[in-house]
């Protein structure tokens, strides 16, 4: 099928774009050293075509992703990069086989992970990032607590979620060398062989880790785009134009924000060449067209400002190359 052919909005993925990015990655971080993170795809066939790579084992933000991935066979070494108060969904994929680390920051985490029968866990480290993550000073009372509780203690995470997406590549290294010192220091109190962290941002400036936890490097963004990154844009929507408004001077196609996570910027139109957005309502992208002929009926192509979101509103990929559609991967790991 051409691609011109799909109904949309379709989500597309270039798949030459994609396996480039796979094997840039992969030349700096391969095999285990690279822990990709399932939340940027949501695909357990694009994570098999990491696993082909070499790359192993995953990280998870959801249960759902987690048990997913188990389910389709790639359970080898799954991360879940969150914390959970209930675990017991864990504890059934360590039931049926796969190995499963959770992050822990708090007692009542590290409880969750063993009365629910998980058996790894990784201290979450706070490095700067408002997000989840012990204070460093406390990793090392929480890892004693852990192993109290029968918990094997892996080592350590600590996201830097606060610098990957910084413009100044001096002013990312310099956070990134901040931030990492604070997650070593925690990691000499906790011990194990883990330091996990990074994202895509920050995937040649991170040196002090163990694994690279990056996810959105594979399909990327028009957020990442701006940081002149090695990596190309292998995710794109394409759209119809639906109605055109001549003396306005602006076109209408039929991709909004329903289709497109909005939460980092608007999304950039990319075909047809020339066009310039104006706005993005729910199921609408508004358009100029003074120096650019568009008739009802033409394809629209844009790349998205945030890959995850987006990725997450579709049921599907159509993977192609050039303008020919060759596979479609179902988006199965949606939802909680
Ligand atoms: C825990 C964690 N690790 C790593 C990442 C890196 O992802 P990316 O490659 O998209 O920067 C994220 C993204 O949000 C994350 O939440």
């Amino acid at each position: 099928m051409h691609v011109d052919d799909l109904p949309t909005p379709a989500l597309i993925v270039d798949l030459d774009v994609l396996d480039a990015n796979i094997a840039t990655m992969a030349r700096r971080w391969s095999g285990a050293r690279l822990r990709p993170h399932v939340k940027a795809f949501k695909s357990t066939a694009l994570a098999r075509r990491l696993a082909d790579a070499g790359h192993q084992g995953f990280c998870c933000a959801t249960l759902r992703e987690m048990e997913g991935m188990a389910a389709a066979g790639l359970g080898h070494d799954l991360l879940l990069a969150n914390e959970v108060l209930d675990a017991r969904r864990l504890g059934v994929l360590v039931e049926r086989g796969a190995r499963v680390t959770v992050a822990v920051d708090s007692v009542e985490t590290i409880d969750a992970a063993a009365d629910g029968g998980v058996r790894e866990v990784l201290v979450d480290v706070n490095v700067g990032l408002p997000r989840c993550g012990c204070p460093p000073d406390q990793a090392g009372i929480l890892a004693e607590r852990a192993r109290g509780r029968g918990l094997e203690v892996r080592g350590v995470m600590g996201y830097e979620g606060h610098l990957v997406g910084l413009e100044d590549r001096a002013a990312r290294e310099q956070g990134v060398a901040e931030s990492m010192a604070s997650l070593t220091a925690a990691h000499q109190a906790v011990g194990g062989d883990v330091v996990s962290g990074g994202g895509t941002g920050t995937w040649d400036l991170n040196r002090s880790i163990t694994e690279l936890q990056a996810g959105s490097y594979l399909l990327m963004d028009t957020a990442y785009g701006h940081l002149g990154l090695p990596f190309g844009p292998a995710l794109s929507l394409a759209g119809t134009v639906i109605s055109v408004n001549q003396s306005g001077g602006y076109a209408v196609a039929d991709v909004g924000l329903k289709s497109l996570g909005m939460d980092h910027g608007d999304p950039t139109v990319v075909e047809p060449a020339g066009a310039k957005l104006w706005f993005c309502s729910d199921e609408h992208l508004t358009f100029s067209v003074r120096d650019a002929a568009v008739r009802v009926g033409d394809r629209v192509r844009v790349h998205p400002g945030h890959v995850d979101p987006t990725v997450a509103y579709h049921e599907r990929y159509q993977v192609v190359r050039g303008r020919q559609v060759v596979d479609t991967w179902p988006v199965d790991l949606r939802n909680w």
